[in-house]
């Protein structure tokens, strides 16, 4: 990318978005084209089909997406897997019709295997069944990075997808039911501070280990892998490094100086005891996480607090 390339960053407002737009700006591209989910609704593909035709943009970061946590996936299976979809097909769609030089694509690492090996290789996708509780989220990514390898071989088109851990930081959703494990915690953590609580009580007996990668280190993996990295099979995105969950209460408790006990309700689920990316691929383009966790859960919970 030139810094006056047009750049257009889809679902620059939500968490993953706007950290590629700060990157972007950080290094200087001058010329982004953005547009709210008002202004342009990406499920309309007449409408993103004008759009593409008018702004002509060189380069797109499609980071928009119906997301949500395990509630939301498992109870809202058939909007997950149309609004993805379909968001999805219209923007690459348009893209290669209206010649883009080059697009990425951000989905999941739940698009692997429910019994991947761990850490999770590129390399195991399609090897066998999904997670259920997130198969239509997950079935809507995995035809989204097809689709730009699809192009990519039938039409010579530079599409090129990433797949990034658990994610957290600036403009996280902090929502009390819909909200992921780390900033679920966040809000707990200093809301029990506030009210004097005594304990907290955490899901699963805290043995699961997870990995988390603070946003700003994925934004600038994509903007590396836009300008260094071309090729069919997807990135893998994350920390390579793992925490339990009792740690990761810790670590949060911590940060947001809440001094009562942690407790944990064993009747409750765990989830996957393992979930892990292998990020050697990515290692080996020359990237690697910058942020420790304690660090970014700091940056993570100044920006809840200036949000309240
Ligand atoms: N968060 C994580 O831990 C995580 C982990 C791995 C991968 N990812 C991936 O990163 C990507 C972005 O996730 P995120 O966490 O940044 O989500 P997010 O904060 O919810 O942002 C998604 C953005 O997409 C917009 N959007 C949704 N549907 C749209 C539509 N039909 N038309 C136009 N805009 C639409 C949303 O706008 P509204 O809010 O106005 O609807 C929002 O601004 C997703 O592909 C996700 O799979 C996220």
């Amino acid at each position: 990318m030139e810094k006056n390339s047009k750049i257009y960053v889809a679902g620059h407002r939500g968490m993953v978005g706007s950290a590629i737009v700060r990157e972007l700006q950080r290094k200087g591209y001058n010329n982004l084209v953005l547009r709210t989910h008002a202004e342009l609704d990406l499920t309309r593909q007449a409408d993103v089909e004008t759009f593409f035709a008018q702004e002509k943009p060189e380069y797109v970061f499609l980071a928009a997406a119906k997301v949500g946590g395990i509630a939301a996936n498992s109870a809202e299976l058939a909007d997950f897997m149309y609004q993805n979809m379909t968001l999805e097909m219209n923007v690459i769609h348009a893209a290669w019709q209206n010649g883009v030089k080059k697009l990425e694509f951000l989905g999941s690492s739940c698009i692997y295997p429910r019994l991947a090996p761990q850490p999770m290789p590129e390399s195991c996708l399609l090897t066998s069944s999904l997670e259920p509780t997130n198969e239509a989220y997950a079935l809507a990514k995995i035809s989204g990075l097809k689709y730009c390898e699809y192009l990519n071989r039938q039409y010579g088109t530079d599409y090129i997808s990433v797949m990034p851990t658990n994610l957290y930081g600036p403009n996280d959703n902090y929502h009390p039911e819909h909200s992921h494990v780390l900033p679920a915690m966040i809000r707990r953590f200093h809301e029990a501070k506030l009210s004097g609580a005594e304990s907290v009580t955490c899901w699963g007996d805290g043995s699961a280990l997870r990995e988390f990668l603070y946003v700003d280190d994925l934004a600038e993996l994509c903007v590396f892998l836009m300008n260094n990295y071309s090729g069919n099979e997807t990135v893998n995105a994350g920390s390579g490094k793992e925490l339990t969950i009792r740690e990761l209460a810790e670590t949060v408790a911590k940060v947001v100086g809440y001094e009562g006990k942690i407790l944990w309700d064993a009747s409750r689920p765990n989830g996957t005891p393992r979930k892990l990316l292998d990020v050697s691929k990515a290692t080996a383009l020359g990237w690697t996480y910058k942020t420790e966790l304690e660090d970014g859960i700091r940056l993570a919970y100044e920006d809840f607090l200036h949000k309240l």
